[in-house]
């Protein structure tokens, strides 16, 4: 591999730090930029971290000097959609600016090579619940504007031969590493197998369904979760593909495969071996009935294969950190 060293921004949260984590496994030298302001610092074990934001352009200037950064994997953002309706600048300024600012630094610093996180919120509703890579892009929130928006610089920036980048759009992030050595501690999350793994340790008193109505099999919504170390494996392998001199692409991250809102919960009470309180609610304004993704060109491209795609496997790393977090009182 010729890359010197990667930037992770970011890498102190829930998906960045199980890449950070895969990266120094595999011996690549990382530096993590995150301003913590939801990241963790534990997170990052002993990974060089830098405290700051990358909207700010003369740190962002000094952290690709110093670590003479070649590579950058982009993770730092805002990720939840009723925030960004509510409070849209934020996510533009957060999300599409603070990008278009790492993006400017790194053409300076001919920093060629970019692995972007987006969304499948960048799809919105399709037909048939399914989003392949080509399927039109009509995102119905701000966060997936945002990402949008950051796609299309990237694609600017390989029109003009700038740099190269792998766009990942993830559909449902869940599960946490095996080991336990990090997992999900965001706070006050919105994610349905979190909100559940929190119920089922007692720190929250309910979990709500929203929707019981939908047209699909059980009347609850269907998404395609994947496992965090599935999808941190696929940057390590986007990173590869654009080592070796491969194009420029976008691809799905998901297993292709969906699970209801009550297939989860399920999941969550097999692992944890008690019902979890469930109350039915109405519909989650934003909510789509179903979103599952079709996610061959990812394994044609990258040659990825998943090795966790098992709801029960997810389930029981979400519980197994979620204890920990909650034997710590965190
Ligand atoms: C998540 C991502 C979004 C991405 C999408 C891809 C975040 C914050 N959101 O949103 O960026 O585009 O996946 O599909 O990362 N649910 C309940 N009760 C709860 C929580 C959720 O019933 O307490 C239901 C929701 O109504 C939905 C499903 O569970 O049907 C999944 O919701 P959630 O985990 O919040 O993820 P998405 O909204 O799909």
């Amino acid at each position: 591999m010729s890359t010197k060293t990667v930037l992770v921004t970011g890498g102190a949260g829930y998906i960045g730090s199980h890449v950070v984590r895969q990266l120094r496994e595999a011996g690549t030298a990382v530096v993590v930029l995150d301003d913590l302001s939801t990241g963790f610092r534990e997170a990052v074990l002993d990974a060089p971290l830098v405290v700051g934001n990358t909207g700010d352009a003369a740190l962002v200037d000094a952290v690709l000097r110093e670590h003479h950064v070649d590579a950058v994997l982009h993770f730092a953002a805002r990720t939840i959609v009723p925030e960004s309706v509510a409070d849209p600048l934020r996510y533009y300024a957060n999300n599409t600016c603070a990008t278009r600012n790492l993006l400017e630094a790194c053409v300076r610093h001919g920093v060629r090579r970019f692995v972007f996180s987006s969304t499948a919120a960048v799809y919105g509703p399709t037909a048939d619940g399914r989003a392949g890579e080509d399927t039109p892009t009509q995102p119905i929130s701000p966060y997936g504007c945002s990402k949008l928006m950051s796609e299309w610089m990237l694609r600017d920036l390989d029109a003009n031969g700038s740099m190269k980048h792998v766009i990942l759009r993830y559909f449902n992030v869940a599960g946490c590493d095996p080991h336990g050595r990090i997992g999900h501690s965001t706070r006050d999350s919105t994610l349905l197998f979190k909100v559940a793994c929190e119920v089922a340790v007692g720190k929250r008193g309910e979990l709500a369904i929203f929707g019981t109505d939908y047209a699909t099999p059980d009347g609850t919504g269907i998404r395609d979760f994947i496992h965090v170390e599935d999808l941190a494996d696929a940057h390590l392998r986007a990173l590869d593909h654009l080592d070796r001199g491969g194009a420029s692409t976008t691809l799905n991250c998901g297993y292709g495969h969906g699970y209801s809102v009550r297939e989860v919960i399920a999941a969550v009470e097999r692992a944890s071996g008690a019902p979890l309180r469930v109350v039915e609610r109405p519909r989650r304004d934003g909510d789509i009935p179903a979103l599952v993704a079709d996610a061959r060109r990812i394994r044609d491209v990258l040659g990825w294969t998943p090795r966790h795609d098992d709801l029960d496997l997810i389930a029981r790393t979400a519980l197994a950190w979620e204890r920990r977090l909650a034997a710590r009182g965190a």
